[in-house]
């Protein structure tokens, strides 16, 4: 059975109606019609499985919902349609005020996008990992909890000496650390990263990306490793998953999706990727589709697609299995 099993999820955001300050004033003389809402389809059915161990990238550019699905995933949004199971139970069953007093909260933790923001600026380092440790696993006795700091500490690579300081007296890098730390403190089954290293220079993302390989050996946990860099997640990951607009467009083991990328837009991807010699860049232009009520028999890529043809604007592709665990929702991709 896999860790966690995503069964085509669609989440929907529900657009403010332009005249919706006349509906409101007019709502106590007429019923209000709330069906013929706009809504921006963040995440338009979207399935996969994260095995125990096993690490996922997610890629896709910016907006195309990946902050999105990890929500969903960890209940902290709401999801319209769909299923999301953790170990066999089904936890989208579970409303997301009621998650986080369930058992299964300890096993999915989050290193969100922005370590500053995930921070409380009143808490000292060493309340920042306290808290979890106090509230998921109830550990009250004192000198324990120093205990598990100072090991969680050495683990991270954080200085011990700082952890009385707050966020805004530590650097991005030591952030990230303490967010790491936080997260793991409970033994989480799936650690999801989202972004975790955007804001960090590039020498510091490598040294965090390094100490994220060493904890997933060291604790055996699952990863959903967010990003919009495919290099990073190569590197990092057994199976990618590329979005776009809310869709998985492609998704197969790191190495055959980066070496023979087979949708469009992960090629595109792929040729973005600064190199000394590359030539054979692939620039996409075109129109970007709108994702409030897209139409459903339209591919998402098509208005960018460099092989767009009538096709794809009266037929959505599905993903199918182009080779060994390997899928693509193109038209014209062939097994
Ligand atoms: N709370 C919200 N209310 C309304 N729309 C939202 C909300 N959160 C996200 N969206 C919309 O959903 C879409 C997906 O957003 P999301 O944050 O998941 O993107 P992302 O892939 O994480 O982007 P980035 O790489 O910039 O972090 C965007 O169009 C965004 O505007
Ligand atoms: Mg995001």
């Amino acid at each position: 059975m896999p860790l966690l099993e995503i069964k085509n999820i669609h989440k929907r955001y529900r657009m403010k109606n332009q005249n919706q300050s006349l509906i409101n004033s007019l709502s106590g003389i007429f019923k209000k019609n709330h069906s013929n809402h706009p809504s921006l389809h963040a995440l338009g059915g979207v399935s996969f499985e994260i095995q125990e161990n096993e690490s996922v990238g997610l890629v896709g550019e910016s907006g195309c919902g990946k902050s999105t699905l990890v929500k969903a995933i960890c209940r902290l949004t709401d999801i319209n349609e769909g299923e999301i199971f953790l170990n066999g139970v089904d936890i989208s069953a579970i409303t997301p005020n009621k998650f986080g007093h369930t058992s299964h909260r300890s096993q999915i933790q989050v290193v969100f996008q922005d370590s500053h923001e995930s921070l409380n600026p009143r808490y000292t380092a060493f309340q920042c990992i306290a808290d979890p440790l106090k509230n998921i696993l109830h550990i009250r006795d004192k000198t324990q909890l120093e205990n598990k700091i100072n090991e969680l500490a050495d683990m991270v690579s954080f200085p011990r000496e700082l952890l009385h300081r707050l966020p805004h007296q530590l650097s991005g890098g030591q952030k990230a650390r303490i967010n790491i730390a936080r997260a793991i403190a409970v033994s989480p089954r799936l650690l999801i990263l989202d972004e975790p290293t955007s804001a960090l220079d590039v020498s510091i993302q490598a040294v965090i990306l390094k100490l994220l390989v060493k904890l997933r050996k060291e604790l055996n946990m699952s990863y959903l490793f967010v990003s919009h860099d495919l290099n990073v997640v190569r590197m990092l990951c057994d199976k990618i998953i590329v979005m776009y607009m809310g869709k998985v467009v492609e998704t197969g083991d790191a190495k055959t999706l980066y070496y023979k990328p087979a949708h469009p837009y992960t090629n595109a991807l792929i040729s973005s990727i600064p190199s000394i010699n590359k030539t054979n860049r692939v620039i996409l232009d075109g129109e970007i589709s709108s994702p409030i009520d897209p139409d459903p028999n339209v591919c998402r890529f098509s208005g960018r697609c460099p092989k767009s043809v009538n096709q794809c604007q009266i037929e959505q592709p599905l993903l199918h299995e182009i080779s060994s665990q390997h899928f693509v929702a193109c038209h014209f991709v062939d097994p």
